[in-house]
């Protein structure tokens, strides 16, 4: 296919948290002096709040390391999920991701004093467990953007760090007169014991190693910003999104698999548009039985033969908050699998370069890729806040009006 098209990212100064390998293990001693090691232990929540999820989501866990493999699937675990609600890519089909994007423009191109009475005075509160820079500003303008008044509730200022349990808070941001509510949570699954407990939309901000769905759209959307211009027009003229839009289009995903739900929401959102999915990345982070997590998806290791094969490469930081115990030796993962000027230019010099962010720039990434001009990464952010327009629209037609300020377009 036709090379993707190019513009310039914006400029931004990052730190390199890096060890260095010490002498010991430069005269190859096994230990690894370099490394990250994870406990596990999320950030920003009460620990009283996991054996709860823990009885409620039953993950299924991976003998060889323990890590938990969230299966969320199938008709008895959604439904009673309210239909506005957004927690799982694997719920939406073609026509409600064609939906969801075509809302999605028609509330970009919407004159901004128009749109502000779209939900004006709707009730939208932010339930937010772990930080978030980029989801939970952009879902709390996209709300503002459409007339709702937010209300943020995050675990270190709110009565969850005194032990108030994830349902109670749900049911009492309900009786404050929320009409949707936005979770990110470092337990896989929270989003549904959310929806049950409450009955109101839940839009997932993203949950601990399942799911991110709003980031998979707006990364849809990025990608089909950059699509060959022929393709380009006939999305926009069709107002339309089918099952072979991506067709021919080769996405690599390489670094953290195991623990990045990033990574899992596009693997069960891409392939329903025709895109392969490849994974990449070394054993530790991307075990074999990654590939089941979508349909097709491939795994190749090494990083420069799956460059060569990618129209689109989405670097993923690792995620240290997350690793339980793993080890990673850093040196040797920069070695292998930092996507940098030389390898592009070699590999993929035609690739737009994706990152859900944060970006761990000099590790993961160079400095030079992520401001150059194959980056998508600031392109990513500004989809962000258009998609989830769009998600809050959904949910919010989708929940009974509860007041009569607001004018609806349709
Ligand atoms: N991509 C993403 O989820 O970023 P934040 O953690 O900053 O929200």
């Amino acid at each position: 296919m036709a090379p993707f098209c190019h513009r310039s990212g914006t400029m931004l100064n990052g730190s390199m948290p890096i060890k260095r390998k010490t002498a010991a293990n430069k005269a190859g001693r096994k230990t690894h002096a370099a490394k990250i090691a994870g406990n596990g232990a999320g950030n920003g929540h009460s620990s009283s709040i996991r054996p709860l999820l823990a009885l409620e989501v039953s993950p299924s866990i991976s003998p060889r390391n323990k890590i938990a493999i969230p299966q969320f699937h199938g008709s008895a675990a959604t439904g009673f999920l309210h239909p506005g609600s957004a927690i799982s890519v694997s719920h939406f089909s073609v026509e409600d991701v064609d939906r969801i994007l075509t809302e999605a423009s028609e509330l970009e191109a919407m004159p901004v004093a128009r749109r502000a009475l779209c939900y004006a005075k709707r009730r939208v509160a932010l339930l937010f467990y772990e930080s978030s820079t980029r989801t939970r500003t952009s879902f709390e303008l996209a709300a503002k953007s459409l007339g709702a008044d937010t209300a943020l509730v995050s675990a270190l200022s709110s009565s969850i760090e005194k032990g108030e349990s994830l349902k109670d808070t749900g049911i009492t941001l309900r009786s404050l007169g929320a009409e949707c509510i936005i979770l990110r949570h470092p337990n896989s699954g929270a989003p549904y014991l959310l929806a049950r407990s409450t009955g109101l939309p839940i839009l997932n901000a993203g949950d601990g190693s399942h799911e991110h769905p709003s980031q998979a759209l707006l990364d849809l959307r990025t990608i089909l910003a950059h699509l060959p211009p022929s393709a380009r027009t006939a999305v926009k003229q069709n107002h339309s999104i089918h099952d072979r839009v991506l067709q021919g289009v080769t996405v690599t995903i390489v670094g953290d698999i195991l623990h990045s739900r990033v990574a899992r929401s596009n693997a069960l959102l891409l392939p329903k548009l025709g895109a392969r999915v490849v994974f990449c990345g070394p054993q530790v982070l991307l075990p074999e039985y990654a590939a089941a997590i979508g349909p097709g998806v491939e795994i190749e290791r090494n990083f420069e033969r799956a460059l060569k094969q990618s129209n689109v490469v989405m670097m993923l930081r690792i995620q240290k908050e997350r690793l339980a115990g793993l080890e990673i030796d850093l040196e040797e993962y920069i070695e292998q699998y930092q996507l940098h000027k030389q390898r592009l230019a070699a590999f993929a010099p035609a690739a737009i370069i994706l990152h859900p962010g944060p970006v761990i720039r000099g590790l993961e990434i160079a400095s030079e890729i992520t401001d150059g001009p194959n980056s998508a990464i600031a392109e990513q952010v500004y989809h962000g806040s258009i998609i989830r327009m769009a998600l809050l629209a959904r949910a919010l037609d989708a929940y009974p009006k509860r007041n009569e300020h607001s004018s609806k377009r349709r």
